[in-house]
């Protein structure tokens, strides 16, 4: 069974993995009234996101910056109702809007031809990983996890470097990347995927998108 992003998310949350603050809405007032409480915390911009079981929802236009509740409420209104590759958008996330320094891609899933489990990690993140390995394959990085031995910090550092993550990035990269195992076997998922993983002006790592 797929995950919404949402869900995806809260279950990320519940392993420790760091993401951003977010709340379902189903209206445009509903996603008006989260994004006064944000601001009210002191966060005014925020992400309004359409929760579709597809990619490709920013370059459909169902990923909108906000930067204001009225502002929320507005983009709402635009994405609820869309179509999205053939799914009809319900609800939409509304999260606050993270700075970003850096985003990168990461993923665990089963690779059923060599019955293995597989990592990829790249430096080179937020557009599609298929165009990434077709055009820049040297920063792609595919590697194969023991299903024994699993994966503990160092084997996420390994994972990391290999992705050519920035040196800034790797310990908190490699602490998540640890977390994100244990849900991947704990939910005996075939996919975990993180599309943006993202390293955050304040030198944080966060999953700002989640499959599972
Ligand atoms: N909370 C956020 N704060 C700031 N920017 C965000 C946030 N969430 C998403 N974005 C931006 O929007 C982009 C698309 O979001 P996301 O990856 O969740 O959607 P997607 O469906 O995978 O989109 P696409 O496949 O078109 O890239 C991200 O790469 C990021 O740049
Ligand atoms: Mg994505």
């Amino acid at each position: 069974m797929d995950l919404f992003e949402h869900q995806a998310k809260e279950l990320f949350a519940e392993y420790g993995v760091p993401v951003p603050a977010g709340k379902i809405a189903t209206t445009p007032e509903e996603a008006r009234a989260i994004a006064e409480e944000f601001a009210a915390a002191g966060t005014s911009r925020v992400v309004v996101k359409a929760q579709v079981k597809t990619g490709g929802r920013g370059k459909a236009g169902g990923v909108r910056l906000a930067d204001s509740p009225a502002d929320a409420e507005e983009k709402a209104r635009r994405i609820l109702g869309m179509d999205i590759k053939g799914h009809t958008v319900h609800k939409v996330l509304v999260e606050e809007a993270s700075a970003i320094a850096q985003e990168f891609y990461f993923s665990f899933l089963l690779d059923r031809a060599n019955r293995t489990f597989l990592s990829i990690c790249s430096v080179e993140g937020g557009m599609e990983i298929e165009e990434v390995a077709a055009t820049k394959p040297d920063a792609v990085a595919q590697i194969p996890i023991n299903a024994l031995s699993g994966v503990d910090r160092a084997k996420a550092r390994e994972i990391a470097v290999a992705g050519r993550l920035p040196a800034e990035a790797l310990e908190g990269a490699a602490e998540l990347i640890e977390r994100l195992w244990a849900a991947f076997v704990d939910e005996d998922a075939t996919l975990v995927e993180v599309n943006p993983l993202i390293l955050t002006a304040d030198g944080q790592v966060k999953a700002l998108d989640g499959k599972v």
